[in-house]
């Protein structure tokens, strides 16, 4: 457990096997008081199943689930202080909107203003005022998907638990939604399990994340921490755009790297002759007409917007991305030779 900060929810050593395979994989997590973790990984590495033993919906073979100093491994779920919102979430057809987010708070006994004010407030984070009489027929997918989260949402439960709860909404209200839901934890003194595959989602959001591959958590930090200091090659390459290649540790603390024949300093003290392999984040790379690392030629541009990603060949056989703002006139065409640098603490030294 982490200094000064008590764990909402944990899990210790937890395992389950479906037949031959196995989806979580001996992991250990803790769920912080008031924190936003996501869980972020590839499709098929385990984290419904992670958040479905959290809720009580899968119990693991091996390992323990405590909620604050509880055990509750074998608690059923309707019994744990936690609400999990599912990936293929189900409304009840025959009911209205407000009627679904009611339905669960009228189960605990609220009734009349109190009921109604929660059901009220639900919606108006999920912005569905004014739907509150429809049926589910009668929304759109990212409305539906709405609906079900302002449903878990009402029944401020310790710890939240939502699969893809944003999948189906368009950007700009996925945005907002997202600026709600971690805001809403502060104010109503709630933690988050969200999963996601999506790493901006996740940077957006999250106070740390949680990087999982096969069955396994490859790294948990916060978002910066993953992005800067990824943990090995898996976490570089899964956390935003990276250029990595392997080399060798030669004399003078530098690493030499046979696609770009050439060497270049790292600030990491490595024994001579050891083989790494060295990352560069594309916007840590800088066009320089002087004291260039190396030269490529332009083979490809991408235009993202706020952004554009250069493609440069190295005669090595290298091709090295490049991200440059475009907030002045695009300086490079496919075709033009150019010469790059980028400063030593760019570079971070991979060793597993
Ligand atoms: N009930 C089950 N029976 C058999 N295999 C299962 C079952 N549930 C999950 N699995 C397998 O366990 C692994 C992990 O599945 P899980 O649903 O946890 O992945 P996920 O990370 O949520 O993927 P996605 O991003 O696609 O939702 C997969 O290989 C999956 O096929
Ligand atoms: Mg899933």
């Amino acid at each position: 457990m982490s200094a000064g900060a008590p764990a909402t929810l944990r899990v210790a050593d937890v395992t389950k096997c479906f037949g031959a395979v196995t989806a979580v994989d001996a992991v250990s997590l803790d769920v912080r008081a008031n924190e936003f973790l996501c869980l972020l990984g590839p499709s098929g590495c385990g984290k419904t199943t992670l958040l479905r033993m959290m809720a009580g919906f899968e119990a693991p073979d091996s390992g323990r689930v405590f909620i604050g100093d509880d055990d509750m491994t074998a608690t059923p779920p309707h019994a744990r202080p936690v609400n999990m919102m599912f990936q293929s979430y189900a409304l009840f057809p025959h009911m209205s909107v407000e009627g679904n987010v009611a339905f669960g708070l009228k189960q605990e006994g609220l009734r009349g203003e109190a009921l109604n004010a929660r059901v009220k407030e639900a919606l108006a984070v999920v912005e569905l005022e004014g739907l509150g009489a429809r049926k589910p027929h009668q929304l759109s997918g990212g409305q539906r998907q709405r609906v079900a989260l302002a449903r878990c949402l009402a029944k401020r439960p310790r710890v939240l638990l939502l699969d893809e709860p944003l999948a189906a909404l368009d950007k700009h209200l996925r945005e907002r939604t997202q600026r709600e839901l971690t805001a809403l934890r502060h104010r109503l003194g709630i933690s988050f399990v969200v999963v996601t595959h999506d790493q901006d989602e996740a940077m957006a959001m999250a106070d740390r994340v949680a990087v999982m591959d096969r069955g396994k958590i490859l790294q948990i930090a916060p978002p910066r921490e993953l992005y800067e200091r990824p943990a090995n090659r898996a976490v570089a390459a899964f956390f935003g755009d990276v250029n990595i290649w392997e080399g060798e540790v030669v004399a003078g603390n530098k690493v030499h790297c046979a696609a770009l024949q050439i060497a270049f300093p790292v600030t990491d003290l490595l024994p001579v002759g050891s083989r790494v392999e060295a990352a560069v984040r594309p916007e840590q790379i800088a066009f320089t007409s002087i004291d260039a690392l190396l030269t490529g030629v332009v083979s490809d541009v991408v235009y993202r917007g706020t952004a554009s990603t250069y493609f440069v060949r190295h005669a090595g056989g290298a091709v090295i991305r490049v991200a440059r703002q475009n907030s002045g006139p695009e300086t490079f065409q496919r075709g033009d030779t150019v010469g790059l640098s980028w400063p030593t603490s760019a570079v971070r030294v991979l060793t597993s």
